[in-house]
């Protein structure tokens, strides 16, 4: 699991100082197919619900998360759309009385990481085998046949530091493990650390990828892509 709390006041100017390019990411999604009903799966502070929301007024839209911290943001910055509800659940045991045509991960529970001409590898913040397989398993329940399921595409991960939009330093290291990796992020002002988040990670290769998703009816369809923010998967 990917417990976000004690970055979750600093998230946003982390993120929108570079870190994912949002613009990019809602144009995407949005550019994908109509739909009615969409599932964003840890959709964190809700920055990619809320361009949703602007734009798709009538979709019913439902963002999940982990974390109270990064919803307690999320219910404010989407409170003036009523199509948009949130929920607090693990993936690993989500249940809701709804089925999506269209469920999106970016950055969040999985992601796929390609590093040049390699090979995609999934990156999941859930460090145990066994909790991603129930975390495919409680989504399943809720794609319905012939829907979708996007997970965003990043690049490799690196060690470095930046200054950010409110002039603290944001600096993040990766340490390699068998089978996946750990990756500290830190925030730092001019005199004090002032955030430190540490997520463990799991990663499988892309055929475990697709066997692991396959056996909960997610197939890899590459027409589904989406111009290279997003791997598809049709649920069967
Ligand atoms: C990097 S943030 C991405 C947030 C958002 N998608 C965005 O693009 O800004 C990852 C989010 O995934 C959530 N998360 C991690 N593990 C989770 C789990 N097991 N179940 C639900 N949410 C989870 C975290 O709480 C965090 O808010």
């Amino acid at each position: 699991m990917g417990d976000y709390t004690n970055m979750s006041a600093y998230y946003d100017v982390i993120m929108t100082s570079g870190y994912y390019n949002y613009e990019e990411i809602v144009q995407s999604i949005l550019s994908y197919r109509e739909f009615s009903n969409v599932l964003e799966i840890g959709c964190g502070t809700g920055l990619i619900l809320e361009e949703i929301a602007k734009r798709q007024p009538k979709a019913k839209i439902t963002g999940m998360d982990l974390t109270e911290a990064m919803l307690a943001i999320a219910r404010k910055r989407l409170q003036p759309f009523p199509n948009v509800s949130l929920t607090r659940q693990n993936i690993t045991q989500f249940e809701l009385e709804q089925q999506y045509e269209l469920a999106f991960s970016y950055g969040g529970v999985w992601y796929f990481v390609i590093d040049g001409d390699k090979e995609p590898v999934l990156v999941s913040h859930l460090a145990d085998d066994a909790d991603n397989h129930q975390g495919f398993a409680h989504l399943e329940k809720h794609i319905s046949r012939g829907g979708r399921l996007l997970l965003g595409v990043q690049g490799p991960h690196h060690d470095y530091e930046r200054v950010i939009a409110n002039g603290m330093k944001y600096s993040q290291k990766i340490l390699p493990g068998e089978q996946g990796f750990t990756k500290h992020y830190y925030l730092a002002d001019e005199t004090r650390t002032v955030m430190a988040q540490t997520i463990q990670y799991r990663t499988y290769g892309f055929a475990d990828a697709r066997k692991l998703m396959a056996g909960y009816g997610f197939e890899y369809d590459p027409d589904a892509n989406l111009n290279k923010r997003f791997l598809g998967f049709t649920k069967t």
